[in-house]
């Protein structure tokens, strides 16, 4: 079936929720278990700089991603962080974390004026290794112990993705 892109909706955060719940995401973010639906509501609304973005199939929400950039630092302003991209538990591998990397970087390059995106990512986290190096993201270094994951410390990778520099 066809995944297009939009802006996320007010309404869909019944949806986004479902996705943010389930461990797998919770293992490759920085959420909590357990975390409300006031949060996720909460973390839909518009914020300054972010662009919020979901993946859809028909009428179902599949995908949800964050693009994060700092117009108002003029010496920062060419930067912007992939801060979040999660995808539906059924629909993992199927190219929603594709369709939502491409928008994100058709904004990055072709409208905002980006020349630096960055991503960080759990050292665990092969499928989204792979996906950000499908896009010309390259390790730039290994952070250790970065974030607290089911009782320990991991690390992580920086990852980055330079245009016209
Ligand atoms: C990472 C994540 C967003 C990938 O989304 P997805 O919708 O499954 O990705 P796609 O189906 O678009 O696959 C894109 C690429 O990812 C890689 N990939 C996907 N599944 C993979 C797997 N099982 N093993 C290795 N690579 C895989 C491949 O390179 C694939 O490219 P290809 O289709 O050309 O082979 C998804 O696994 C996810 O939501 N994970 C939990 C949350 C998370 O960890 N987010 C990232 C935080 S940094």
């Amino acid at each position: 079936m066809e995944i297009k892109v939009r802006h996320v909706h007010a309404e869909d955060y019944h949806s986004v929720h479902q996705i943010m719940l389930t461990d797998r995401v919770v293992h490759g973010t920085m959420r909590l278990p357990y975390q409300s639906l006031e949060h996720t509501r909460a973390r839909l609304e518009p914020a300054e700089g972010a662009t919020k973005l979901v993946a859809y199939s028909g009428d179902e929400v599949v995908g949800y991603s964050e693009l994060g950039t700092y117009p108002d630092t003029p010496r920062h302003r060419h930067v912007g962080e992939i801060i979040m991209i999660v995808t539906h538990e059924a629909w993992c591998g199927k190219g929603v974390g594709r369709a939502l990397m491409t928008a994100m970087i058709d904004l990055a390059d072709n409208w905002l004026q980006l020349t630096r995106l960055s991503i960080i990512v759990w050292t665990s986290n092969k499928q989204a290794i792979e996906l950000y190096q499908n896009f010309g993201f390259a390790l730039e270094g290994t952070m250790p112990g970065y974030v607290f994951c089911e009782g320990r410390y991991i690390d992580a990778h920086i990852m980055g993705r330079l245009n016209r520099v």
